[in-house]
């Protein structure tokens, strides 16, 4: 894939990453306020399902509309329908993952909203990226090495601008 492939195809996952921070952090948090076998809290209070589902459905949103409007400028070997599901694991693997960045982060003892360099910025890259592979295993090679090279440098400076941005807007109470 080219680069304006690779940015058409990852969009659901940033997407999805990102609408929590607008649509979530409100009502029950997705471990229920309980602590895990340290003591520590299971995921924390960042982690809600308001979050969860409305990235969700913003990604899978995503994930539909640009395969629907701009077909023909990504991955040709797809159809619509089938760059819907790429979406649509890529969303819910974001999600899962950032999950799963939280879980490690409360073992290494950073508290919620603490700033935990490459763990915020690739888990999430990391397993929705494993997802849509698990789905569609050509996907690999479409991505490819220098491909994913790319995502991870490109991810990293993308998740520290927006969130800046985010807290120059006042959406976050922290800059990273
Ligand atoms: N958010 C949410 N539900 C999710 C993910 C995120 O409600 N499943 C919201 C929360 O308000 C959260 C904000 O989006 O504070 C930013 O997300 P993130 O940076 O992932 O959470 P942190 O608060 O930094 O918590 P952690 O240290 O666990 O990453
Ligand atoms: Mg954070």
């Amino acid at each position: 894939m080219d680069l304006l492939e690779l940015i058409l195809f990852i969009l659901p996952a940033y997407i999805a990453n990102a609408a929590p921070v607008i649509f979530g952090g409100r009502g029950p948090v997705i471990d229920f306020g309980k602590n895990f076998l340290d003591g520590k809290r299971i995921l924390g209070d960042g982690k809600t399902f308001s979050g969860f589902f409305s990235g969700l459905a913003c990604g899978a949103a995503a994930g539909y509309a640009i395969a629907f409007s701009l077909n023909q400028f990504y991955l040709p070997q797809y159809g619509v329908c089938e760059k819907t599901v790429i979406g649509i694991a890529l969303a819910f693997g974001a999600l899962a993952g950032d999950l799963g960045g939280s879980f490690i982060k409360r073992r290494l003892g950073f508290e919620r909203g603490a700033q935990s360099i490459f763990l915020d910025q690739w888990v999430f890259l990391a397993v929705a990226l494993a997802l849509a592979v698990y789905a569609y295993p050509a996907l690999a090679q479409e991505v490819g090495l220098s491909g994913l090279g790319f995502l991870l440098v490109a991810t990293f400076v993308l998740h520290k601008a927006t969130n800046a941005a985010a807290f120059w807007l006042k959406l976050k109470k922290v800059p990273w």
